[in-house]
């Protein structure tokens, strides 16, 4: 299938599984444990149903909203992705040149392929850089500056991953973090050549960002990704996310927070934005779905900071809903990089355009001429079905 024959995220999907080795899809498709959150986070969706009103002269519909401090040209935001090269060799610069020919935001993962600085050096959209606060904190204070130096809008912290998530896909390919290659996801690599010969004649894949801080002679991406998992602080409290967000100084987002108690202490610590994330089901499964927590914080929160929605966002549809719940905007991760497996640049854009024509779409069928006509009286949690004999 051609990419102007994908006419919708789950053919981008397709198409990027048929592109890339099993262990390498299975590392960006796949989430912790049983997956039941991944999928819950698609599914909640369904639990919702839009209330459109019509005939409200819907000739002309605007998707320009603001978040984050910045005008944005539609309420979606790419969510941070470590390692994008793995999936294209043109990895991270794809994807952001793709979000500011768009006019939308993009997030840059502290364990990105591609270095901040150059990330900012060829792209002049709107950009997030998301911070793994280190046990290394010269290297956190060091990344935040560099970041501001680089021209970055905003930054968000994420804060849902004390330890790793148990991701057992990774382990049945023998795509472990550190890897381990066995001969099946040996084989995996030698039935996708193309993908193969792009990875061995371009840059070697590494973690610029932070590569400097590793001793030199483990300088490979995969002894890399090993520090990182190293680095990850267990013992980070909200006072120093309050010291990161004080030391930012802009708009600042955190990532990860599941309970409206965790929103108002996000606040409390600084934050502009609470963004509603679960990882992508990536780290600790059976966790809420995102879409059934956006209201519940929306009020806790009584305006002191705005709720952006992350995570199984497949539809406009599953947009306009999380906004008609209270969200500003929603992130997306897998969807982009479906499409970045899926062709490069032009994949992201085909993403784009499609995420883009169904919002539009779905805003003009609810009868909303602008983001923010989209309101609670748009929608309603679906009524329980009773059996029929109750
Ligand atoms: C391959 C992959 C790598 C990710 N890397 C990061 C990361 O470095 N930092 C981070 O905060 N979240 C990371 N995430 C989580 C995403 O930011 C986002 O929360 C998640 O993908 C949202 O769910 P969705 O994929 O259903 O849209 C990653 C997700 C994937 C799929």
């Amino acid at each position: 299938m051609s990419l102007k024959n994908c006419h919708n995220i789950a053919d981008l999907r397709a198409r990027a599984r048929r592109k890339l080795p099993p262990a390498i899809f299975d590392f960006m498709d796949g989430a912790a444990d049983d997956e039941v959150t991944l999928r819950r986070n698609t599914s909640a969706f369904d639990d919702y149903e839009l209330l459109p009103r019509h005939l409200s002269d819907v000739s002309n519909v605007s998707l320009r909203t603001e978040v984050l401090g910045q005008t944005i040209a539609a309420p979606i935001i790419l969510a941070p992705t470590g390692m994008s090269r793995l999936f294209h060799h043109d990895g991270e610069l794809a994807v952001a040149r793709a979000a500011a020919e768009a006019g939308i935001y993009y997030s840059l993962s502290t364990s990105s392929s591609v270095s901040l600085e150059d990330i900012a050096a060829a792209t002049s959209g709107p950009k997030m850089f998301q911070l793994y606060i280190h046990k290394d904190r010269e290297l956190t204070r060091e990344l935040m500056t560099r970041a501001k130096d680089a021209g970055y809008e905003a930054a968000c912290v994420t804060i849902d991953t004390a330890v790793l998530g148990n991701r057992e896909r990774d382990l049945y390919s023998g795509l472990t973090v550190p890897p381990r290659l066995t001969l099946k996801s040996l084989l995996g690599f030698a039935m996708h050549p193309r993908w193969g010969l792009n990875v061995l004649t371009h840059d070697q894949l590494s973690l610029p960002n932070i590569s400097h801080r590793v001793d030199a002679v483990s300088q490979d991406a995969m002894s890399i990704i090993a520090y990182v998992n190293d680095q990850l602080d267990a013992s980070v409290r909200w006072d120093d996310v309050a010291e990161v967000a004080a030391a930012w100084g802009g708009p600042f987002g955190v990532k990860g927070v599941m309970s409206p108690t965790d929103a108002v202490r996000a606040a409390d610590a600084g934050a502009t934005a609470v963004i509603v994330s679960n990882h992508g089901g990536r780290q600790l499964d059976g966790v809420a779905a995102t879409v059934d927590l956006v209201a519940e914080c929306v009020d806790a929160l009584q305006g002191r900071a705005e709720v952006i929605l992350d995570g199984g966002v497949r539809r406009g549809t599953h947009v306009v809903k999380a906004l008609a719940l209270g969200a500003k905007a929603c992130m997306m991760g897998r969807p982009y990089l479906w499409g970045l497996a899926a062709g490069g640049e032009a994949g992201v854009n085909r993403f784009l355009g499609l995420m883009r024509n169904e919002i539009e779409r779905d805003m003009a069928l609810t009868g909303c001429r602008t983001v923010e006509e989209i309101t609670p009286d748009y929608i309603r949690r679906r009524p329980t079905q009773w059996p029929r004999n109750y």
